[in-house]
């Protein structure tokens, strides 16, 4: 710009920057994260992978599986009592209700029963006053789980924490009985 009229090359300067600036809103515009999705991130994801699929002798694949739980209604209620869900530091019952919405439906993918109905702020509410204790998790996973192969054919291998794969690892990220099926 050093041959230009400084007021050609102020102006120059200045669409160079805005444009840098547009650019930068443009990218900020892109498809930003739902609340839902990115409370799952902040809460969820560092365990259960961003895609809902993460180290499955240890942690549970909530992709294309969770929704099941849907189809009875204490299995319904394990997802919502478990103590990551019922203690996240959600203080709100609908964000709450919408997160969990987002892990049954979306990440669940077709796995939820086709007339289940999303969960709703007062029903998460009344399920999260009565959290489980870690130690109690895994026969009770056991038992809801039997219950959904009995009664809505889910897939065996749910009793595992993956597809296909056999329930080799420790319940909960703290100690528990190792699974006896
Ligand atoms: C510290 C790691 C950790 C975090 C954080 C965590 N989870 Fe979990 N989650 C687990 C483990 C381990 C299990 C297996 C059951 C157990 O022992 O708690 C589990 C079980 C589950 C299940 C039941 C799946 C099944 O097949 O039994 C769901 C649903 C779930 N978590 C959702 C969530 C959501 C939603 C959040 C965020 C609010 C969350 N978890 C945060 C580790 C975690």
């Amino acid at each position: 710009m050093a041959d230009m009229p400084p007021f050609v090359a102020i102006v120059a300067a200045m669409a160079v920057a805005s444009s840098f600036i547009l650019a930068i809103q443009a990218r900020a515009a892109v498809t930003p994260l739902s609340e839902a999705q990115s409370d799952y991130v902040e809460y969820c994801a560092g365990c259960h992978g961003m895609q809902g699929s993460s180290a499955p002798s240890r942690v549970p694949e909530l992709r294309d599986r969770v929704g099941h739980f849907l189809c009875t209604r204490e299995g319904r209620a394990y997802l919502i009592r478990l103590p990551n869900v019922a203690h996240a530091p959600i203080r709100d019952d609908a964000q709450l209700a919408r997160l969990m919405n987002f892990v049954v439906f979306a990440l669940g993918g077709k796995s939820a029963p086709s007339d289940a109905l999303p969960y709703s702020g007062s029903e998460v509410a009344a399920m999260r006053k009565n959290a489980l204790k870690q130690t109690a998790l895994v026969n009770l996973r056991r038992r809801i789980v039997a219950d959904l192969v009995r009664r809505c054919g889910a897939p065996p291998d749910l009793h595992g924490f993956s597809a296909g794969a056999p329930f080799t690892g420790e319940a909960g990220a703290t100690r528990s009985v190792q699974s006896k099926r």
